[in-house]
């Protein structure tokens, strides 16, 4: 049998979905992301939302500012979808290329979701000039229907808002964020050159028992939920298969410890600083090492019709395993790192 590969050089990922926060935050964890991904799509979920080209630029300055000495990170800008937003602002933040993205949470879906879409007729203006110019929409693909089960909502999202936005908006580039169910991956596959989406790094790895069963695990507490386990099945063939339609987006949401380990606590996996050694493993673990390039690196540039990065990283695996630290100190306060349950022994070099 042949040896099993313990390095591996690909093209330099990028992250297609990613919150970084600002401020102390910011500059905390800003550095585990731009160490090893050269670019990435920043989510535009601030206090308040980043909604316009203006706030987009000064966002992307304060996280240019913010990069480590030498640090070849591009940040890549996406605008938070309001019921407000100016068709005009958001095609002219497109053209000068400040903006890759429009961001569509459902008003109370997430994490600071509040200033989101409730009636999708206010933003038909704005989508039709994103299907003009070719700006895609990134959608967080759950309803929030209370009378809705929250395990089931990604799903009722594809049929009651998603297919009727792309039915009514020809044209419209959409990219599903953070995909968790069969229905999910189903409704990319079918949905031709004009729909991706990205998986987390996360939701390859664990399933609902892991939040709930012998305990709840807070760290491991994230939107959309983790499902069942036939779900993260279809997750890991969706993104160990090689197909383009499925790329890297690690959701990596940092919140300190005492949002988290409280009576009502925020939704968020922390998961950059180890992500490309989980991937590492789950590909290796799938079979999938030579696919893993793909996943990471050229997928997502060729759906946002960037060219891919030039350079390059090399993973290696030792044979001991690799230390990561329990959490981050952030200046205001620790931001536990999400742990995957199992060694690690793949680490960039
Ligand atoms: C994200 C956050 O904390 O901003 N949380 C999460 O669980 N993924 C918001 C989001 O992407 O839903
Ligand atoms: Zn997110």
């Amino acid at each position: 049998m042949a040896k099993a590969p313990d390095r591996i050089t690909i093209r330099r990922p990028d992250d297609w979905h990613l919150h970084l926060r600002d401020g102390t935050m910011l500059a905390a964890v800003l550095p585990e992301t731009a160490g090893h991904f050269g670019r990435a799509i920043i989510m535009p979920n601030l206090v308040p939302p980043v909604v316009t080209g203006a706030e987009a630029a000064a966002y992307r300055d304060r996280i240019r500012a913010a990069l480590p000495d030498g640090a070849a990170f591009e940040p890549l800008m996406t605008l938070y979808l309001t019921e407000a937003t100016d068709a005009a602002d958001v095609a002219a933040a497109a053209r000068s290329g400040l903006v890759r993205a429009v961001k569509l949470y459902p008003a109370g879906a997430t994490t600071n979701s509040a200033s989101g879409v409730r009636d999708f007729d206010k933003v038909r203006g704005v989508l039709e000039k994103m299907a003009e110019v070719g700006l895609p929409l990134c959608v967080h693909g759950e309803v929030t229907d209370p009378a809705v089960d929250i395990f089931d909502r990604e799903a009722v999202f594809i049929d009651r808002v998603l297919d009727p936005i792309r039915r009514a908006t020809p044209g419209l580039r959409v990219v599903m964020e953070h995909i968790t169910t069969t229905e999910g991956t189903d409704y990319v596959r079918a949905g031709g050159p004009d729909i991706a989406a990205t998986i987390t790094t996360h939701h390859l790895v664990i399933n609902r028992n892991h939040i709930l069963a012998g305990g709840i695990r807070p760290h491991y507490y994230c939107l959309p939920v983790a499902k069942r386990e036939t779900h993260r099945q279809a997750l890991r063939r969706a993104a160990t298969g090689g197909e383009a339609s499925f790329f890297l987006g690690t959701d990596s949401a940092p919140h300190v410890d005492a949002a988290k380990e409280t009576a009502c606590g925020c939704a968020g996996c922390f998961t950059a600083p180890n992500t490309l050694s989980i991937l590492a493993h789950v590909f290796e673990e799938e079979g999938a090492l030579d696919r893993l390039e793909g996943f990471t690196s050229l997928n997502g540039p060729a759906f946002y019709r960037l060219p891919a990065n030039e350079d390059q990283i090399t993973l290696a695996r030792s044979e001991s395993p690799v230390c990561y630290p329990a959490k981050l100190e952030t200046g205001v306060g620790p931001v536990t790192i999400f742990d995957p349950g199992f060694p690690l022994h793949w680490a960039p070099i």
